[in-house]
């Protein structure tokens, strides 16, 4: 910066630079190095360098960071504590959602770059990880009074306050009303269970999918979960749950392993089903055809054709079926699509569209045969007036219906 100004005071407009190649150095602790020189940096520079350097890259030691600011490694500990300290709790977080969701512990080691010895030693701290909050739970706060304070998700605590209870009794302290029959409705996503995505769709829903096609401790599978709200139900109704999807978010939702179903290779050998284990149910929930395609990833199966859409689901489901056990059950959300926003009802075109029957049409062949069909509607309230009054005068017929189609495998 010293060398840019001065080229500017005299007028320069263009300046030789040097272009280093760091080979994985970290940028910032370079300059430092570079800076020890002739020229020490100050305490408080190397302070904060430090810090920085170490908020960038968690992983250096404070040796490694200490060589490079040319301080020794107890400085450099005491500079780093408080970072390291939060650090630590963030990564003890992890381990226990991801071990509690029955992730075993060579795929919590490989997602967060650990080694199995550190997975197992945080492992053996568990219990005292849940001291503090129980006890401020006992002591009257509230759940999310707790997970502010000691950064848990809701759907943790909940799972540790629900544990042992019967499935019933945790949809009542869910405060969910629980759904007798085949018609589900629910006004909102509730706003505890899963990240705000694209096509999120409400704990609720999939709180009843599980009350009534899972056990306790069944091991659920969620090929592309998106936002998370499979896990984080999964953990208030104490199920294990093994996920996918192509946007990854380590820090956030490192129970969502990365993996992305590329149509062109329709083996999908190297995934999580390719082991021993195998799902008791699959919650499987892609994002409708066309359907917000802009709001996903650019390679997403929204933005596939209509031939290729239902090609992928036709692989994917002989997929499912070849990789899970006789008793794995599939249900399978989706929504009648037609392009109904331009459309008066008496022009639409059967080739323009993607109905319920034409999913059953895939599914069956392909070794699913159908249990249930539950109607979980959207809200037409995301409607305005204006719109419904255009669609009227068109007479365009709008679609609010939304599946759950419940399958078995064939013998
Ligand atoms: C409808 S969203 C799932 C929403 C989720 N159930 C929720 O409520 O948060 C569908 C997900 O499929 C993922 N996806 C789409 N195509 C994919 C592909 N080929 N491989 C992996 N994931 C894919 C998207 O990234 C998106 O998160």
């Amino acid at each position: 910066m010293h060398r840019w100004k001065a080229h500017k005071e005299v007028g320069s407009t263009a300046m030789p630079v040097i272009i280093k190649e760091l080979k994985g150095m970290d940028p910032l602790l370079y300059a430092a190095k570079m800076a020890i020189g002739p020229r020490q940096l100050t305490e408080k520079e190397t302070r904060s360098t430090a810090r920085r350097a170490f908020q960038n890259n968690p992983r250096l030691t404070a040796a490694e960071i200490g060589k490079l600011i040319g301080r020794t490694r107890q400085t450099t500990t005491n500079y780093i504590a408080d970072l390291k300290a939060i650090q630590n709790i963030s990564l003890d977080l992890k381990i226990w959602r991801m071990n509690r969701l029955g992730i075993p512990q060579e795929r919590i080691a490989k997602r967060l770059e650990e080694t199995r010895d550190v997975i197992r030693s945080h492992l053996g701290k568990m219990l005292n990880l849940t001291k503090s909050p129980n006890s401020d739970l006992v002591s009257g706060l509230t759940i999310p009074q707790v997970a502010v304070k000691h950064g848990w998700s809701e759907p943790m605590l909940w799972s540790l306050v629900l544990e042992g209870k019967a499935d019933k009794t945790r949809f009542k302290e869910l405060g969910w009303g629980l759904r007798t029959w085949d018609v589900w409705n629910y006004n909102d996503c509730d706003p505890r269970f899963g990240d705000d995505w694209p096509g999120r769709i409400p704990g609720q829903m999939i709180g009843h999918i599980l009350f009534y096609f899972s056990n306790p401790n069944d091991l659920i599978f969620d090929p592309m979960a998106g936002g998370g709200v499979t896990e984080d139900t999964c953990l208030a109704l104490g199920r294990r749950c093994w996920s996918l999807d192509m946007e990854d978010h380590p820090d956030q939702r490192p129970e969502i392993e990365p993996y992305y179903w590329d149509i062109k290779n329709k083996t999908w050998d190297d995934t999580i089903l390719a082991g021993k284990e195998k799902p008791d149910l699959i919650i499987f929930d892609p994002p409708y055809f066309q359907k917000k395609a802009d709001c996903y990833a650019k390679e997403s199966i929204a933005g596939l054709s209509r031939i290729e859409y239902l090609e992928f689901l036709n692989h994917f489901f002989i997929f499912l079926k070849k990789n899970t056990k006789k008793t794995t059950r599939l249900a399978f959300i989706n929504a009648d699509w037609r392009n109904f926003q331009s459309c008066p009802a008496l022009e639409e075109e059967a080739k323009n569209a993607i109905l319920l029957t034409d999913y059953y049409k895939i599914l069956e062949p392909s070794g699913w045969e159908l249990t249930h069909i539950i109607q979980a509607p959207l809200s037409s309230e995301r409607f305005n007036a204006i719109t419904v009054d255009a669609m009227q005068d068109k007479k365009i017929l709008g679609i609010i219906t939304r599946y759950i189609l419940l399958l078995k495998q064939k013998n």
